[in-house]
């Protein structure tokens, strides 16, 4: 498809887009980004629970980012969404896909016929039974595709695409640090963290966990009995380096200590877990985007966690970035738009 696209990257805090003048070039350029805040509650945990508020969010990113496209790259993630590891015997992808309705409702929380299946192939491989391949079956559930693309029609938009949110971060990740060996690709969100294992730049492995930097924000309102607003500035003045003066920051602290490592304890168990289904891997290095990674002090306790090297990601390493966007286009502040990025450069495939 030739022609500006716009990646709409729907947060649980932020609805984020990036316009790019054409997904089919090898390097689109990027022409504009902008995002506008989500009241709270409007969507949760990568879901949007009210499609009237989203769909005004919408008009306000639109009018507010000068957005020319119509066209919109959409994605799904969160609790939407469910991906495994999957391996069927040996025939044509597209009899594979046909087939998945009637071999997969067992490992669904919800009836196959209300959920979107797909299926990537990743290798060939041999079990007792014959020849198989071996993939990742995607299952999206279909109450929450109609819904982001209800938000998107509603405001006057053109869904054109919808990629999963951890495949659209892993192609800047990629992009970013390309290797030939194994990787860690993540994104840690407000309430919710990617994390994709990719071989030579190919998705090998995806989890969702339900965590993300809000636990640490909740997890202070509740013991401190204090505002969201207070939680959050405690936790972005002390990270995971700041020890605090008074009594209730030193509280906060210990809290921030506490709810990260319930998360890195989750990032752990995913990779030992991928360790213990594929034998002698070796990471090259782990590279994290998402807001939640501006936690002080985070990226070395994951470091330290994992015993992997963590790497930066550098968000316009597909494409090129207009003279236009200059102002906005430090690193930092292209960070944030990572997954809205590789929303629109995805969504010509
Ligand atoms: N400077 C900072 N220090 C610590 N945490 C921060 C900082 N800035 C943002 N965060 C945290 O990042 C999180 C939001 O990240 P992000 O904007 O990537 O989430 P989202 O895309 O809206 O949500 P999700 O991906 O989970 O649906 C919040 O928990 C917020 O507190
Ligand atoms: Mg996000």
């Amino acid at each position: 498809m030739a022609g500006g696209v716009v990646g709409v990257d729907i947060g649980s805090s932020f609805l984020r887009a990036v316009e790019i003048d054409d997904a089919s070039k090898a390097r689109p350029t990027l022409l504009r980004a902008h995002e506008v805040p989500l009241p709270d509650g409007s969507v949760k945990r990568g879901e949007i629970l009210e499609v009237h508020t989203v769909a005004s969010a919408f008009k306000r990113l639109w009018s507010a980012g000068g957005f020319r496209s119509k066209e919109v790259a959409l994605g799904i993630g969160g609790q939407s969404v469910i991906v495994r590891d999957f391996a069927v015997p040996r025939i044509p992808l597209a009899q594979i896909k046909e087939s998945l309705p009637y071999q997969v409702q067992e490992l669904l929380p919800v009836p196959v016929s209300d959920a979107v299946l797909d299926y990537y192939p990743i290798g060939e491989g041999q079990n007792e039974s014959g020849p198989i391949v071996n993939g990742l079956l995607v299952a999206a559930f279909k109450q929450a595709v109609s819904v982001n693309v209800t938000a998107a029609t509603l405001a006057g938009l053109t869904p054109v695409s919808m990629d999963l949110l951890p495949f659209a971060m892993t192609r800047v990740h990629t992009l970013s640090s390309p290797t030939s060996g194994f990787a860690v690709h993540m994104n840690i969100g407000a309430n919710a963290t990617s994390i994709v294992i990719v071989q030579a730049g190919v998705p090998l492995f995806v989890r969702i966990v339900p965590a993300g930097g809000d636990d640490a924000t909740r997890a202070i309102m509740t013991r401190l009995s204090v505002p969201r607003e207070r939680a959050e500035a405690l936790k972005r003045d002390l990270g995971l380096t700041g020890a605090g003066s008074t009594d209730e920051e030193r509280l906060a602290a210990e809290v921030i200590h506490e709810s990260t490592s319930e998360l890195l304890t989750a990032v752990r168990n995913t990779l030992a877990y991928f360790a213990g289904v594929r034998t002698g891997v070796a990471f090259d290095h782990l590279s994290v985007a998402g807001g939640a990674t501006r936690l002080r002090g985070l990226a070395s306790a994951l470091a330290e966690s994992t015993r992997i090297s963590v790497v930066p990601v550098n968000p316009t390493a597909g494409v090129s970035v207009a003279r236009s966007m200059r102002g906005h286009d430090s690193n930092e502040q292209m960070q944030t738009w990572i997954t809205a990025i590789g929303l629109a450069v995805g969504s010509a495939a």
